[in-house]
């Protein structure tokens, strides 16, 4: 089985929280592009949901599916959201961003009662901090924010087609490979404080859920009730 088709298995797994009258959370990625495929055949044959997506182009690929996608800025809550991850350890620290979405996708899951990832299972590591962290940075600030983040990381602009990368609300995104992850909280308060930091990749309090699939065997890990 290949990676993708264990994305697709993933997703598969997660969709079957989602219920009639539910507001959904669309994620963004080819692991939630499954997910959301997966809901349009569940819509198609009857289910009933309202949806908000992390980004312009999960919007879009719900809306040709026939789901009800709308307005984040009009909504105060979701019931559940489904997204993808670039790291995922047994604590469900996550690390997202690798397709620019971070910053919709931490409104989204912050707003949410439940945040469920899905993910090949190569995506689950001992300790996230392997992967670069992306953070979005308002244009503005860039060359402060640079020096800013290269006293604790190795931070590389994201670059497509020979120019930086532009997210949905059209800011940069800078990736970065971290010399010392141990402590993701302090890292992501130290992040957060810069000015000029719109939002970053280290999810570590939103995700309440995980379905992993290796070789099309689904695991799940969940959060401990009492955990924060
Ligand atoms: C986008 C994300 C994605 O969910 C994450 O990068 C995983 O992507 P994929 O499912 O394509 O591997 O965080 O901002």
């Amino acid at each position: 089985m290949s990676a993708d088709d264990d994305k697709r298995v993933a997703a598969e797994a997660a969709v079957a929280e989602v219920r009639s009258g539910m507001m959904v959370g669309l994620g963004t990625g080819s692991t939630a592009a499954h997910m959301i495929r997966a809901l349009g055949r569940m819509v198609a044959d009857g289910l009933d949901i309202d949806a908000v997506a992390t980004s312009v182009a999960s919007a879009e690929l719900a809306r040709t599916l026939g789901i009800r996608v709308h307005d984040f800025a009009g909504v105060a809550r979701v019931d559940l959201t489904i997204d993808g991850a670039d790291e995922i350890d047994d604590r469900l620290l996550v690390v997202k961003g690798a397709g620019g979405a971070m910053l919709r996708e931490k409104c989204v899951a912050a707003a949410s009662g439940r945040m469920v990832v899905i993910a090949d299972g190569a995506k689950r590591v001992p300790a996230i901090g392997a992967a670069r962290v992306p953070v979005e940075v308002l244009p503005f600030a860039r060359g402060f924010v640079m020096r800013a983040l290269a006293k604790r990381a190795d931070p590389a602009t994201r670059m497509t087609g020979g120019v930086p990368y532009r997210t949905d609300q059209d800011m940069l995104v800078v990736d970065c490979l971290f010399r010392d992850l141990s402590e993701p909280h302090g890292t992501a308060a130290w992040l957060q404080a810069i000015p000029g930091v719109l939002g970053h990749g280290l999810f570590l309090t939103e995700v309440h859920a995980a379905y992993l699939a290796t070789n099309g065997t689904v695991t799940k890990l969940e959060r401990p009730v009492n955990r924060d």
